[in-house]
């Protein structure tokens, strides 16, 4: 378990302070901080053809970016270069850790964790993102600078893939050592140069932009084949101009967008099974042969341990203390009633489930039943 220190500042002082607003250097982070996987077996995963990478290059001046699935790294030579694996918690259970310590802020709002690896004088140039981040220096030294956002600072794509800022003013500047942090907000430029072959681990967020959520809404509505109310309009009087759209009617149009939107049932069912999609891949097997209920209770009654497959999006949404419970995994929803809270609670916060909460699902049919389908679906599997 990776334990992490804010060295001076509680997680509320945090959120209240910097989270959304500036950058900070959490100098010591993790403490004695021993890489969760090492650059070999990253280029291994970065080898895979279901696992998004890329390669980012300077060499003699000129940017380059290249797609992985990558076989070989010897045309790259040993500086100048860095390799970016997506989604490493779907791959690697240690890696997936590292989310872990993160997780004051809610499982809907994470994204992924994606490592770098770089060589002497590798990065990506100095750029902005559009998600907040917590980078993690794992071996070896990077040097960094971050600077506060600045509408001064215009984009540029040095390679056609590859976006990146003119100079601009740090406010942090600093030689990241293994187990530093640095969190940097959206919109924040920032750029690391590796000093040595080194590794970095970034917890990314999810922020979903007005044209994603509305791309998802529709999405949702064709997928469930809903058509809502139509447009009405008894009571019309004759027109001054045939050809103009009345305020009247944008705003009965608005009226309509809005009244599906504040339908909190309907609002909650779509928002929780569309964030509850993982972007990337999950690594999950269905067992095979499926198992029973009363085997399952077996191997729990056991002291068998299952663990969340990495990266599985697990969260819920409870209108008031004695509503229903709608439970969301991976893009579908379980609808449970109250008296199950402490399942859901099991389900969503914790990453695995011991022989103690073993027993507690397998003492309810309907919840050992529940828990069956997840196994059943490669979403916990037995570790222990
Ligand atoms: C990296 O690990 O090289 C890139 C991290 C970032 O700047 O977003
Ligand atoms: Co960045």
């Amino acid at each position: 378990m990776f334990e992490l220190n804010l060295n001076d500042i509680t997680p509320a002082q945090f959120l209240a302070e910097y989270w959304q607003k500036k950058p900070l250097l959490i100098k010591g982070g993790f403490k004695n901080f021993q890489d969760p996987i090492s650059p070999d077996e990253l280029a291994g995963l970065a080898g895979e053809e279901d696992i998004e990478s890329r390669i980012v290059s300077k060499q003699n001046g000129v940017w380059d970016l290249e797609t992985g699935p990558f076989e070989d790294f010897d045309e790259f030579g040993d500086r100048g270069w860095t390799l970016l694996v997506q989604a490493v918690d779907h791959w690697h259970p240690d890696c997936a850790a590292l989310i872990e310590p993160f997780r004051f802020i809610p499982n809907w709002r994470i994204d992924d964790l994606m490592v770098s690896f770089s060589t002497e004088d590798g990065g990506v140039g100095p750029h902005l993102d559009q998600y907040d981040v917590f980078i993690i220096q794992g071996l070896g030294r990077r040097h960094w600078r971050v600077g506060m956002p600045d509408s001064s600072l215009q984009q540029h794509c040095p390679h056609p893939r590859l976006l990146q800022v003119t100079p601009f003013k740090d406010c942090i500047d600093v030689i990241t050592e293994p187990g530093d942090i640095l969190y940097i907000p959206p919109g924040c430029p920032h750029d690391g140069i590796s000093l040595e072959p080194s590794l970095n681990y970034s917890v990314g967020f999810r922020a979903p932009a007005q044209k994603d959520l509305v791309t998802g809404l529709a999405d949702h509505l064709i997928d469930h084949e809903l058509t809502g109310l139509r447009f009405t309009d008894a009571g019309r009087s004759v027109p001054e101009s045939v050809g103009a759209i009345s305020d009247q009617d944008l705003a009965q149009v608005q009226q309509m967008l809005r009244a599906m939107i504040d339908d909190k049932d309907f609002t909650s069912q779509w928002f929780g099974t569309y964030i509850s999609h993982a972007k990337h891949e999950l690594d999950s097997t269905e067992p095979d042969p499926h198992y029973q209920h009363d085997e399952i209770a077996e191997y729990l009654d056991e002291g068998s341990v299952l663990t969340k497959l990495g990266g599985l999006r697990t969260l819920y949404y409870q209108s008031s203390p004695d509503a229903d419970i709608q439970l969301f995994i991976n893009g579908e929803r379980y609808l449970l009633p109250t008296t199950e809270k402490a399942a859901v609670l099991k389900l969503t916060e914790q990453i695995s489930l011991s022989m103690d909460d073993g027993k507690f699902f397998a003492e309810d049919e309907g919840r050992l039943a529940l828990l069956t389908s997840l196994i059943n679906k490669g979403y916990w599997y037995f570790t222990e």
